[in-house]
């Protein structure tokens, strides 16, 4: 269970750390004063339905209450020890799991958990304005419960970075709370969390695709030789589960509704669909097609020495690491990439071991696929002929073997004139996002009410009904 009696609930035994203790107490201020700046605008005063952990158990989602959410109980829990866990792969596959920092892995392991636990405040400082759109005060619950868990997300990697990490792991902490997102001068680490979220789709595209990087980074680590570090993303993997359903259920409202109005109207024409204060298919398509594209970069370079090392040394394994029959260690395996090669897209084999951000990003491609296929569902029960698509995995990309390509969401190779001639059929204008913009003026804030552009949800939080006091203004 998870002790709420102490200052920083926990369930590592926090109090027989004196040392650790006294210095997680010094970051906890700092901490909540970067949410009183950078959390959810306007949001101190107002008490939500919020979940909280009370154990760490899958069921341990039992607690449901209103909060004001600075009171929310950010704290440390970890997934219990296995005595008998081993490293399952790499060169030290089969010794037992380290329960300290193996010296010649520091640095590297520094850096795993940082840039890891730099998304996390990353994505509460995108979404800082929505709660003043949200279509409904379900909506907003769901934001809120997002942002305080990433908010503990962030907990989660300081408490590893001040456990084992000594002195520079406290300036990292203190360095995590200084970058912002989208600073010129002081930005967050990885690209798709200094883009803006500037809208509510632009909300549940985030947390379809990119939470569900979040997700696969998670239960790689979540493999890891070091315990404390796969403990932890075990547990935060839980909580990761909810956003990603607040993402895809969002987006399939909101095809739902326009797709109800198309048909109530018969419409078919985006101007038209617009005229009607819903969201056109194809301007959700083109949002699609913008955060598919930046998420995929966040797997790094197709190729890469580093996802060779990481997992050479047992630090981060493969989605499901334990569960893929082979040797664990990928010495002689091999796996496709792909490479332009001037007008055309090869695949060539390359070492499995350098291949491995690759293999990571197409088993996150195949849950997208999924996801959008459920989504594809909706619009082909409404009977309207319009097709989802993801793009080709070139589409867009800055960075690995596809950067400085010009690929049209079909896998064309163009050159960069055909590339700008269609670049706004493929990706939100500036026109796409004023309109959307435009349906968001105002908070719906009515009991059971919901903005005109989503449909409600199949059912409210925790068995309440849809016209539930979600939020609590004060
Ligand atoms: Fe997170
Ligand atoms: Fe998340």
């Amino acid at each position: 269970m998870i002790d709420y009696t102490d200052k920083i609930p926990n369930n590592v035994d926090l109090g027989r750390d004196r040392v650790l203790q006294r210095a997680l107490e010094h970051w906890q201020p700092a901490y909540l004063s970067w949410w009183y700046d950078m959390g959810p605008n306007e949001s101190h005063n107002f008490e939500v339905y919020l979940r909280t952990a009370i154990s760490v158990e899958p069921d341990g989602w039992a607690q449901f209450d209103y909060v004001k959410m600075p009171e929310y109980r950010w704290g440390i829990f970890l997934q219990p020890r296995d005595e008998k866990r081993q490293v399952n792969f790499g060169i030290h596959k089969g010794q037992p799991a380290w329960q300290d920092v193996p010296g010649e892995y520091r640095s590297i392991l520094r850096r795993i958990v940082v840039t890891q636990g730099d998304t996390e405040p990353a994505s509460v400082e995108q979404q800082k304005m929505l709660g003043l759109s949200c279509p409904s005060l379900y909506d907003l619950r769901n934001i809120f419960q997002v942002n305080v868990e990433e908010g503990r997300h962030l907990w989660a990697m300081v408490y590893l970075l001040h456990r084992y990490f000594g002195r520079d792991g406290r300036e990292e902490a203190e360095s995590l709370l200084a970058r912002r997102s989208g600073d010129t001068d002081n930005p967050r680490i990885l690209g798709a969390f200094n883009e803006p979220t500037p809208d509510w789709l632009a909300f549940y595209m985030f947390t379809f695709f990119t939470d569900r990087d979040g997700k696969f980074q998670l239960c790689a680590l979540a493999e890891s030789g070091f315990d404390p570090l796969a403990r932890t993303c075990r547990f935060m993997l839980t909580e990761e589960a909810h956003h990603m359903f607040v993402g895809e259920s969002g987006i399939s409202r909101i095809i739902q509704r326009t797709c109800e109005v198309m048909k109530e109207n018969k419409v078919d024409a985006p101007a038209d669909v617009r005229a009607l204060g819903v969201i056109d298919l194809q301007t959700i398509q083109r949002y699609l097609n913008f955060h598919y594209s930046v998420t995929l970069d966040l797997y790094g370079s197709d190729v890469s020495s580093n996802a060779a090392n990481y997992y050479t040394s047992g630090l981060k394994g493969r989605f499901r690491e334990t569960k893929l029959e082979d040797d664990h260690t990928l010495q002689d395996a091999t796996y496709p990439v792909s490479e332009v090669i001037g007008d055309k897209i090869n695949t060539k084999q390359v070492a499995a071991l350098t291949a491995l951000n690759e293999r990571l990003r197409d088993d996150y491609i195949e849950e997208i696929q999924a996801g959008v296929n459920r989504w594809q569902r909706v619009i082909d029960e409404a009977g309207i002929p319009f097709r989802l698509t993801l793009p080709h995995k070139g589409f867009h990309r800055e960075i690995g073997n596809f950067t400085g390509h010009f690929i049209s969401p079909t896998g064309e190779i163009l050159t960069e004139e055909q590339w700008k001639a269609h670049e706004f059929e493929w990706l939100p204008t500036s026109e796409d996002y004023a309109y959307v913009q435009s349906l968001m003026s105002g908070r719906v804030a009515e009991l059971g009410k919901f903005a005109n552009w989503i449909a409600p949800p199949v059912k409210g939080v925790n068995g309440k009904p849809l016209d539930f006091q979600y939020v609590r203004f004060n």
